[in-house]
């Protein structure tokens, strides 16, 4: 079974459908803990199912790379084989993604290197594209701009929202990373090639 050890930020319904996905029959990975940088609402589906969650917040810190020292502690301490960015809004310090990557990877609300930063969907809706997509992508020190793993398009639909988009993008990503997560279980990517 491949650990899984999966960081979020806030209601972590993507984090709810890998959660799930796992305790399908057969699914080849199993989430050991779930992190989060503040008080996120979606540690409670860790909590409901007895996954151990830990809180390492941000503003607790003198600087980023004590608070990156502190969390890379509590990530080690689950030894997990594949750590996950999910909705993860807090960059990590490079002395972290170099000690974890290339076995850390972020799910992305876009198309990348189409719109990274925080805002991948309002930034899309603005420029006015008519597709924008999801990615996955292996983390490395800059911001959403290490090698993709998986992507795929999602059309942008008269009259979205920044919600609608969002959600539909999120129903994407939520299929990527299980079949990501099946490939790597299953060495059909190796994710020391790609980095
Ligand atoms: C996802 O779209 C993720 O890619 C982005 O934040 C969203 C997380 O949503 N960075 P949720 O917390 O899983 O609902």
């Amino acid at each position: 079974m491949l650990r899984l050890l999966v960081l979020i930020s806030g209601a972590g319904s993507n984090l709810l459908s890998l959660l799930e996905e796992c305790e399908s029959e057969g699914f080849p990975a199993e989430v050991v803990a779930v992190g989060a940088d503040r008080s996120a609402s979606g540690l409670d589906h860790a909590v409901r199912r007895g996954i151990p969650t830990f809180t390492v917040d941000g503003a607790g810190f003198a600087d980023r790379e004590a608070w990156g020292r502190e969390l890379l502690t509590r990530i080690q301490e689950c030894k997990p084989d594949l750590v996950i960015l999910s909705g993860f809004m807090r960059l990590l310090p490079p002395g972290v993604v170099d000690l974890l990557a290339p076995r850390l990877i972020n799910t992305h609300p876009a198309f990348l290197p189409e719109f990274p930063g925080a805002h991948a969907v309002r930034d899309a809706l603005s420029a006015g594209v008519a597709q924008t997509g999801a990615s996955i992508i292996v983390v490395d020190r800059g911001v959403d701009s290490g090698p993709v793993i998986a992507q795929e398009r999602v059309p942008v639909e008269a009259g979205d929202s920044e919600n609608s988009l969002h959600d539909r993008i999120k129903t994407v990503e939520r299929r990527l990373l299980a079949h990501t997560i099946l490939d790597i279980a299953h060495g059909v990517i190796t994710l020391e090639e790609l980095a």
